[in-house]
């Protein structure tokens, strides 16, 4: 019987750590990370978002170091994701314009001359809410349109921030898996162009350029570290999933730049959505998440694994864990709330789960064992990405300001 209360941690017995060949696709390699990143470096309002150091959480929980990388601040929009709509949409636009993206950048992109060589475009996605916010927002910057859908019971803050946009934002009466068909079929009907972050047969260019597009942030952690904490490499590394693009793209670029030595990597989901938990028991084919995805981590209620994430996944990450709510509250509480004079970070569901795994591992006396052989201990190095900020403000307060005075952490 599965305790749908704690976590569950399962090694990767297809992980190829040490192995002779190199599986990685050259979309997440160190040249393809460096395009990505001069291309964002165009936007007017591009900057890294910080990489904080947390000692003293560090110290509570038994490691030698906590950095967190805050993707709350990225372009104003409190999420990591426009960096891969941004970029996939502008790789789109330059292979209609048959220009290499390395000599396009945002403001040319953006011109009258591009409406005139291939007119109004309608960009079409289904969403959580993040990813639309992001296609919709990087649509609105480049001049064109978007439309995208949401699953039921979307947060209402997330809907109307992309209606902000301009955008057209419509919740359908099903789930986010579903969403992705819709917006295949109306981009079908209608000759729009989907943009979206998962990948399926015939459908992989476009999640590929999203994938890069992430890598500006693991290149932009790498940075960071180097010049903040140049004696602090991190060993272990926690990525949440949902379709897996975001962790795959980051844990590939790692693996690329340095295929001997790249961090224990666990990747984190909820019980509701734990597609990749659950295909690393299988036999090597990615496998779906049952059931009606219910979890507070929207971004990642994904059921179905992207392929192009699976297969880096499965071949480079550690171990995979499934985590019921309370666990991604617990981060958002230690994130948000935090020890001694750490700095605060504002952490939404989906970005908070990583560190709450974190605390659950070390503090919870069941997890020795693994601790001992994940080499958990006061002398790791832990890297978190916070991948989006109080993207549901309502359920941010309720579960940081009001169940904290309840736990009397507040
Ligand atoms: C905040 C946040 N974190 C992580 C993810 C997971 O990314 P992916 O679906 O690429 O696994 C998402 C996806 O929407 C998200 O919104």
């Amino acid at each position: 019987m599965v305790n749908k209360e704690a976590a569950q941690v399962r090694l990767n017995p297809m992980n190829r750590r040490n192995g002779n060949e190199m599986n990685i696709p050259e979309f997440v390699s160190p040249k393809a990370a460096q395009i990505a990143q001069a291309f964002h470096r165009t936007f007017p309002d591009y900057h890294p978002t910080p990489l904080v150091g947390l000692p003293k959480l560090a110290a509570k929980l038994g490691i030698r170091q906590l950095l967190v990388k805050d993707e709350s601040h990225r372009f104003g929009l409190n999420a990591f994701k426009v960096l891969g709509a941004s970029y996939a949409m502008a790789c789109y636009l330059c292979d209609r314009l048959k220009l290499p993206i390395e000599e396009a950048d945002f403001a040319y992109l953006r011109s009258e001359e591009v409406k005139r060589q291939l007119g109004e475009l309608t960009f079409v996605t289904a969403t959580d809410g993040n990813h639309g916010r992001a296609v919709a927002w990087a649509a609105a910057q480049l001049g064109q349109r978007a439309v995208v859908y949401l699953p039921k019971g979307s947060a209402s803050q997330r809907v109307e921030a992309i209606r902000q946009t301009g955008a057209h934002a419509h919740v359908i009466n099903g789930s986010y898996d579903e969403a992705v068909r819709l917006s295949d079929q109306m981009a079908r009907e209608r000759g729009w162009q989907v943009i979206q972050d998962t990948a399926w047969e015939g459908y992989t260019d476009i999640p590929a350029w999203i994938m890069q597009g992430y890598t500006t942030m693991a290149a932009e952690a790498i940075q960071q570290i180097a010049e903040q904490f140049p004696e602090e490499a991190p060993t272990h590394l926690f990525l949440q999933a949902g379709v897996g693009s975001m962790a795959a793209a980051v844990l590939g670029h790692g693996v690329a730049r340095n295929p001997s030595k790249y961090p224990f990597t666990i990747i984190v989901e909820p019980h509701a959505a734990d597609c990749f938990y659950r295909s690393a028991a299988g036999d090597g084919r990615a496998l779906p998440a049952m059931g009606d995805l219910r979890t507070i981590m929207a971004g990642l209620a994904c059921g179905e694994p992207s392929p192009l994430a699976w297969e880096i996944l499965r071949d480079y990450a550690d171990a995979f864990a499934s985590c019921p709510d309370s666990v991604a509250a617990d981060g958002m509480r230690s994130l948000g709330l935090p020890v001694g004079d750490d700095q605060p970070i504002v952490s939404g569901e989906s970005g908070a789960v990583g560190v709450g795994l974190l605390a659950a591992l070390m503090q919870q006396e069941e997890w020795e064992d693994f601790r001992k052989t994940a080499k958990l201990d006061e002398t790791s190095v832990v890297l978190c990405f916070s991948t989006e900020g109080d993207t549901d403000r309502e359920s941010y307060e309720r579960i940081v300001r009001h169940d904290a005075k309840i736990k009397g952490k507040a």
